[in-house]
């Protein structure tokens, strides 16, 4: 049973642990808070017994847990990942992962100063059963481009609109649209058609400089593939992958509920299979799998495919104008 630590209290966390304890390969041990009330009210919502910390280095320092999943805001993940790796602890970090080259380049020199530990980016959709019904399908058939969007109002912009500045929509804290939707249809489309030759971003910036909504163009040596993610607008447009003269047609690459082939002349048939209730399970599921097989090869894999998504995020914001406090 791993023994689990946690950072950030927020919703996401509280799904976390919900899925990592419904696996059964987790236990709720340690609970960090800025804030001990915070700690304790946590601790006591999800129902476990654990033990509470505000301070960060005594956390760490604590064996109280042998894996911390990480849902601070962005611009901390890869400083706590580093800290949580010299203290020899496995991490499960929110994506996105890190917020430019340069923190991307400590946490992998980190990891690699520490071999035997586990460091899994949580890009929760790529271990969902449908997404893998996508995969097969792009890795059997001559792609010829796609189109995926991820469009979502902000539950926070209207806080943003009223003069507040909530995290997510500022550059302090690494955040805006393609960091925090975007980061999904890179993923998708990395894992799907490959690395391209080429990523462009065009971000519609708010006044304070974070991307409200973007759109980046992927160049790949046969087709291109566009994404569209934004934080201000809601999208209910499907996104679509096309194939000579067959489209797929998804309803949302980062929660996939519906798939169907669209061929000329046939009736396009549903292959998309039921969604799992806590949509953080599988991915809760292979962590724990990994770290106690000690599979190596399987956080490598996932590990380089985080290292692609990030390169080619971070070169298209940094040339797109978009700067983090962490680039300098
Ligand atoms: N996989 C998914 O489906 C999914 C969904 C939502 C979010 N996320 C990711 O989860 C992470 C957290 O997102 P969120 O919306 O919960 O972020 P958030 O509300 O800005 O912050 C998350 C937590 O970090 C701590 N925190 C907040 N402001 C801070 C500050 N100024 N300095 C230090 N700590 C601070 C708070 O915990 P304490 O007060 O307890 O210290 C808070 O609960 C993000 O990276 C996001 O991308 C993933």
């Amino acid at each position: 049973m791993l023994k689990l630590g946690i950072i950030g209290t927020n919703w996401i966390t509280q799904q976390f642990v919900d899925a990592a304890t419904n696996s059964g390969e987790y236990q709720l041990t340690a609970v960090y808070s800025r804030h001990a009330e915070s700690a304790q009210k946590f601790a006591d919502e999800v129902g476990h017994k654990a033990a509470l910390f505000t301070d960060l280095d005594v956390f760490f320092a604590s064996d109280t847990f042998d894996t911390v999943y990480i849902a601070s805001p962005n611009i901390m993940h890869a400083d706590q990942t580093i800290a949580a790796v010299n203290a020899g602890k496995n991490v499960i970090v929110e994506k996105p992962m890190v917020a430019g080259l340069n923190q991307l380049d400590a946490v992998l020199a980190a990891q690699k100063a520490h071999p035997d530990v586990f460091v899994f980016e949580a890009a929760r959709h790529l271990y969902e059963a449908n997404f893998a019904k996508v995969s097969e399908y792009t890795h059997s058939h001559k792609i010829s481009g796609a189109t995926l969007t991820y469009m979502k109002y902000s539950s926070r912009y209207d806080a943003f609109l009223e003069g507040k500045t909530p995290n997510v929509f500022t550059t302090k804290f690494a955040g805006g649209a393609l960091m925090d939707l975007g980061v999904y249809l890179v993923y998708a489309a990395l894992s799907w058609f490959g690395v391209p030759d080429k990523a462009t971003y065009v971000p519609s910036k708010l006044p304070n400089g974070i991307d409200g909504t973007g759109v980046m163009h992927l160049d790949y040596p046969d087709f291109g593939v566009n994404l569209t993610a934004g934080k201000t607008t809601q999208s209910y447009l499907p996104s679509e992958i096309y194939s000579g003269k067959d489209t797929l047609v998804i309803d949302a690459p980062e929660s996939i509920s519906s798939i169907k082939l669209y061929q000329p002349d046939t009736k396009p048939q549903e292959s998309a299979g039921k969604q799992d209730k806590n949509p953080m399970i599988r991915e809760a599921k292979f962590f724990a799998d990994a770290i106690n097989t000690k599979d190596y090869a399987a956080r490598d894999a996932k590990l380089e495919l985080a290292k692609q998504v990030h390169t080619v995020i971070s070169t298209a914001r940094v040339a797109a104008g978009i700067v983090f406090p962490s680039d300098k």
